[in-house]
C-alpha cells in the first residue's frame, strides 16, 4: 500500500507484520529461550540471530540493531552472565541459558546501578547504543572482579586488576557510540566501578 507523503515525513509507517510461523512450516524448529527469568517458546528457523529472536519474534526491542555484523556493539547481551553480540549468534544455540537484556537489567522505578550511573554522568544523547554499552559494562565489571586481563593490563598474572580510563576505554572498545559520549560514558562506568570497591 503506497504512504502519504505525511506519513513518510513523520515516519508513521505501520511496522509490516511478520506472520508467525506455524509448527506445520518445514522452515521452523522448536526454540525455547530464558529471557529476564522467563521463557519463550518459540518457532524458528535455525538461521534466526538472537538479536532478530528479540526484537523481531518476542518484543524485547531494547537491544538494537546497528551494524548486524558483530562492529558495533549495540546489540551486547548478556548469556550466563558473559557479554554477547546477538547479532553474530543464533538463537537456536542458546537454549537452557541465561539471556539477560536491557529490560532485564532494572526497571524505571529500580534501576540497575549502570543505568542510574549513565542518567547521573550524560553517559549517552541519542540513546541508541546505551542499552548495549550498560550490557557490556556489566559483564566488564565482572570480568575485572576476576581478574581478567584486557590487552592493555600490564601484567597478565595480576590478580587485582586497576580499572583506570584507559582500561575502561580498552575494555569496552567494542560498543562503538556515534554520538561521541565517550566521556560520560567512562564517568559512569568508573562511578560505578568504585562504588562497588567502596563496599
Ligand atoms: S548490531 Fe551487533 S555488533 Fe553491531
Ligand atoms: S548515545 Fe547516540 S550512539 Fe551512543
Amino acid at each position: 500500500m503506497p504512504y502519504s507523503i505525511d506519513q513518510i515525513l513523520r515516519g508513521n509507517i505501520p511496522r509490516v507484520e511478520r506472520l508467525p510461523p506455524t509448527a506445520a512450516d518445514p522452515s521452523v524448529v522448536p526454540v525455547s529461550l530464558r529471557i529476564n527469568g522467563h521463557t519463550h517458546d518459540l518457532q524458528l528457523e535455525p538461521r534466526v540471530s538472537l538479536l532478530d529472536a528479540l526484537r523481531e519474534f518476542i518484543g524485547l526491542t531494547g537491544t538494537k540493531k546497528g551494524c548486524n555484523q558483530g562492529a558495533c556493539g549495540a546489540c551486547t547481551v548478556l548469556i550466563n552472565g558473559e557479554r554477547v553480540n546477538s547479532c553474530l549468534t543464533f538463537a537456536i544455540m542458546h537454549q537452557g541459558q541465561d539471556i539477560t537484556t536491557i529490560e532485564g537489567l532494572g526497571t524505571p522505578d529500580d534501576l540497575h546501578p549502570l543505568q542510574a550511573a549513565f542518567i547521573e554522568h550524560d553517559g549517552y544523547q541519542c540513546g541508541y547504543c546505551t542499552p548495549g554499552q550498560i550490557c557490556s559494562a556489566v559483564a566488564m565489571l565482572k570480568e575485572v572482579e576476576q581478574g581478567d586481563a584486557s590487552l592493555i593490563t600490564p601484567s597478565l598474572g595480576a590478580t587485582n586488576v586497576e580499572l583506570t580510563d584507559e582500561e575502561i576505554r580498552e575494555r569496552m572498545s567494542g560498543n562503538v557510540c556515534r554520538c561521541g559520549a565517550y566521556l560520560g560514558i567512562v564517568d559512569s562506568i568508573r562511578a560505578v566501578y568504585e562504588q562497588q570497591k567502596g563496599q
